[in-house]
């Protein structure tokens, strides 16, 4: 029996950008998409403080938000600090953990990475789980090491094709209009696709895996060709409807 093919996924992880005023834009894009047939699902992932307005803007399409990182407890003395629960209370589906933004910026280990995507699972919520290599990684030669660890570090061992999705984002192609080339995409989404049956057997091979870093309309056509790449994680060009619909294309 041949499986199913994957539905891709086009997700926009906003950071930290966007105040009321950007409520536009998700606005601009559910009308933009409504009545389109798309063979992908689109999720946005704006700042936690509009992510309830933002999906109230885009009620009747079927655009779902998400949340940027999350706590590993359900609650608790953590100031400053959101749960996944709460990130579900405002209306996300899937919540972003283990972006190299925090990784670099905040120090998460993969240790606290997986204990994330664990409480985004706990709280039944679908974990978008970041990795990728820095410029002296891949420089060294060391791109497909640094994934596998990373992977066996930061995946839980009860994820399914459901409830984790893995984002491939080279920390060096983030935000700087540098992109690897569809062989290098290729050969690193190969790759995590054959760990992640490794350790998901089965639900590895329909788990979802994204590209991000630097994904534009102008590129993300040849970006989503490469094999293995289903969908794709996008900051910047997330940020404008007109750009962001741009990207989804590839998929109508
Ligand atoms: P850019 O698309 O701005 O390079 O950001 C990618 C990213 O970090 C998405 O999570």
């Amino acid at each position: 029996m041949t499986a199913a093919p994957i539905r891709a996924l086009v997700a926009g992880n906003w950071k930290m950008n966007g105040t009321t005023a950007a409520l536009r834009e998700p606005r601009l894009l559910a009308a933009m998409l409504k009545g389109v047939k798309l063979k992908c699902d689109v999720l946005v992932c704006p700042p936690a403080t509009i992510l309830r307005r933002a999906k109230a803007v885009m009620k009747g399409s079927k655009i779902r938000v998400g949340g940027q990182d999350c706590h590993a407890a359900a609650s608790g003395a953590h100031t400053g600090d959101i749960s996944a629960d709460m990130l579900k209370d405002a209306g996300a589906s899937m919540v972003i953990v283990g972006h190299s933004e925090r990784r670099t910026n905040h120090k998460e280990t993969d240790a606290e990475v997986l204990a994330k995507a664990k409480a985004v699972h706990r709280a039944g919520l679908t974990a978008i789980i970041c990795i990728g290599e820095t410029l002296e990684e891949r420089k060294a030669g060391k791109t497909l090491e640094v994934l596998t660890a990373q992977i066996k570090g930061s995946v839980p061992a009860e994820s399914n094709a459901g409830n984790t999705v893995v984002a491939y984002e080279p920390v060096w192609a983030i935000g700087t209009g540098l992109t690897p080339t569809t062989a290098e995409v290729a050969e690193a989404h190969t790759h995590i696709r054959a760990e992640l049956e490794k350790a998901m057997g089965a639900e590895g091979s329909q788990t979802r895996i994204l590209y991000g870093g630097s994904v534009k309309p102008s590129n993300a056509a040849e970006l989503m060709s490469a094999a293995n790449v289903n969908g794709a994680l996008v900051g910047g060009a997330s940020l404008k409807a007109a750009d962001f619909i741009g990207i989804i294309k590839t998929y109508m």
